[in-house]
């Protein structure tokens, strides 16, 4: 006999009578009833077994944690809080669980504990949510993008350019760390190495993916990405995965069009998609808020900041009318801010993003028209020769969640900011000669999936919404 997930049997009860499912204990009451999970759903299947003809040495395995696999009878509940359950025939234990050992008790653990126990903490109900949101989330990314007639590709991993010209790289090697060879100078001979050069992570698939929008058209790539700067805080990790679209002959209004519409579609998607998720986790944030001051709680639960997003505009401005908006606000002039704004060109800090998102707009917002000095190398020039077709996209609670820009299309700019920047132009010639032969206005941006997936689901941390985050001073699993 097939065995049944446990979302099907719970939404569809009629369609079944003798059933076998398969799942892992959370919690066994009195002798009898069983609530099984099998990861298909938030919700619990109760399976009730009657203890008067059970085994006492079967009855003794059945223990928060232990993997079962039930047969019996799926009926409508007499009891309260399920409307089917299961009349237990027989039970196979296909693995224990020592109660004294076992760590996902069921019992509220924090966070920290349960990063510790990484490998176990997806039996929890708040980390099964996140990820089935996750899942369905990139499925979503996928679905958007297919229907618009973009590509999907597959950018290098290892590489041997520097994207974002930040420098904050993973170095790939094979070298022996205790004896590298040196050449006449004294440093390290890469040349020895396994690709007879210096080859690191890649920060981002844009480069790359730039070059196949100036044949395919419209592309994106969506893997991971890895970036060694030492931020410990709750929106940085040091592999992350980002979502890269880039399309030919898009100027940077298109491009903030296509975001914003895009990221309404993958929120739209889960809200019809993972309610009773969604559901759950906007309770958790409920019960997390009453526990900080009334000042601190947001106004907002889960699903109503997303439905927020999905139904109104972003609010667009420049950088320029940015600083000036921040330069007038309470917060600088009463010097509350940990860094004042005094001067256009100085970047600006998550306390100010925070507060035109939070505070000032009350929405997310899109800042365009960035200083040239604080942005990278391949943006586009704006004719005031002094601010690039830069825009990053601002989300209450989370900060930046999108990069992006109008690339500069035209070689002799594209090499004069390159050597301004003191970016070595070895490592990038395919990227300058792709201006040399049929070159385009294109533009494309960089979401960062995780953040997304914060902002969908509430997780304060950024470590708690990806299985095994990478941390400074963290690779555990
Ligand atoms: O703004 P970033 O650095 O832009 C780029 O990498 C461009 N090449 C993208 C493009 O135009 N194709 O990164 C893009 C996004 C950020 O807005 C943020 O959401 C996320 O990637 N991000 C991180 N997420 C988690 N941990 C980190 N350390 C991140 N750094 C950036
Ligand atoms: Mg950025």
């Amino acid at each position: 006999m097939i065995s049944y997930r446990i979302v099907d049997l719970l939404s569809k009860p009629n369609h079944y009578k003798t059933v076998i499912v398969k799942g892992w204990v959370k919690t066994f009451r009195a002798n009898r009833f069983i609530a099984l999970n099998d990861g298909s759903t938030i919700e619990n299947l109760q399976c009730v077994v009657d203890y008067k003809q059970a085994d006492e040495s079967l009855l003794k395995k059945i223990n928060t944690g232990a993997a079962l696999e039930i047969e019996g009878e799926l009926i409508k509940s007499m009891g309260k809080g399920q409307s089917v359950e299961v009349l237990v025939k027989s039970i196979l234990v296909h693995g224990e669980a020592d109660p004294d050992t076992y760590p996902i008790q069921a019992k509220k653990h924090s966070f920290e504990f349960l990063r510790e126990k990484a490998h176990l903490r997806i039996r929890t109900n708040t980390f099964s949510s996140v990820m089935r949101i996750r899942s369905i989330l990139s499925f979503a990314i996928h679905q958007f993008f297919n229907q618009k007639g973009f590509y999907y590709i597959h950018t290098p991993i290892i590489t041997g350019s520097d994207a974002e010209g930040a420098g904050e790289m993973f170095r790939v090697t094979v070298l022996d760390p205790k004896n590298p060879k040196l050449n006449d100078q004294g440093n390290v001979d890469f040349k020895n190495d396994f690709f007879g050069k210096e080859t690191n992570l890649t920060v981002s698939g844009q480069l790359e993916a730039e070059t196949y929008s100036q044949g395919l058209g419209n592309v994106y790539t969506f893997g991971p990405t890895f970036r060694a700067e030492k931020s410990n805080t709750a929106r940085h990790l040091a592999e992350f995965w980002m979502i890269e679209p880039e399309m030919a002959f898009f100027d940077l209004n298109q491009n903030m069009d296509l975001a914003e519409e895009f990221i309404k579609y993958t929120l739209n998607h889960i809200l019809e998609k993972c309610k009773k998720d969604l559901t759950f986790l906007d309770q958790r944030l409920i019960n997390e808020e009453k526990s900080k001051p009334q000042n601190e709680r947001s106004p907002m639960g889960l699903i109503e900041k997303i439905n927020f997003v999905v139904n109104n505009d972003f609010i667009r401005i420049s950088y320029t009318d940015a600083i000036d908006i921040l330069k007038k606000s309470k917060p600088n002039k009463k010097k509350k801010f940990e860094y004042i704004i005094e001067n256009w060109g100085t970047d600006l800090q998550s306390e100010h993003e925070r507060f035109l998102v939070e505070k000032h707009f009350n929405a997310p917002v899109i800042l365009y028209d960035y200083p040239a000095r604080i942005k990278a190398f391949y943006m586009r020039m704006n004719d005031d020769k002094k601010t690039v077709r830069a825009m990053d996209i601002l989300f209450p609670g989370i900060g930046e969640i999108v990069g992006g820009s109008q690339r500069e299309e035209r070689l002799e700019v594209l090499e004069s900011r390159i050597e301004k920047m003191g970016i070595d132009k070895k490592e990038l010639w395919w990227y300058i000669e792709l201006r040399k032969f049929g070159s385009t206005p294109h533009s494309g941006f960089g979401l960062g999936f995780e953040r997304l997936v914060q902002f969908a689901t509430g997780m304060n941390n950024i470590r708690d919404v990806i299985p095994f985050p990478r941390t400074p001073l963290n690779a555990s699993f």
